[in-house]
């Protein structure tokens, strides 16, 4: 099964913002990605990811009894993989009305990834997705 061979998105990554150059651990790397993406307006994800590989999304949601489940739907139909073979972890807010979900999406492709963002801010329980 070669979903754990694949790659981390573990490529560390020197950017530029303006004057100063950053360079990130790869840890950090999908933050300085969407960081570098809102900056830029470009499609920074076909350029600094190796695919496939497992990218990590952030999803902070209205919780109903269904979102959770939804969202790991969502990243399965996207990324043709079996939800039950998506890893993900939640956390509800202390008001108990949000619940951030962060999924491991396994991406084959630049168009995969935006596709997961795209699907994920269509509904309209999503608040964030990072
Ligand atoms: C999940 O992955 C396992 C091991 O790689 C595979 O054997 C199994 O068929 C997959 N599950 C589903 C529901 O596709």
């Amino acid at each position: 099964m070669t979903l754990f061979a694949l790659s981390l998105c573990g490529v560390s990554a020197a950017l530029s913002f303006g004057r100063s150059s950053v360079r990130m651990a790869s840890g950090d790397l999908n933050a300085a990605q969407r960081a570098f993406e809102a900056k830029s307006g470009g499609r920074v994800f076909e350029t600094l990811v190796e695919y496939p590989c497992v990218f990590k999304i952030k999803v902070i949601g209205r919780d109903d009894p269904s979102f959770v489940d939804d969202v790991v739907s969502y990243i399965g139909r996207v990324t043709d993989t079996a939800p039950a073979n998506i890893s993900f972890s939640t956390a509800a807010s202390r008001q108990g009305t949000f619940v951030s979900v962060s999924v491991e999406a396994p991406v084959a492709n630049a168009n995969e990834l935006y596709e997961c963002y795209s699907v994920l801010r269509n509904d309209p329980r999503v608040k964030v997705a990072l």
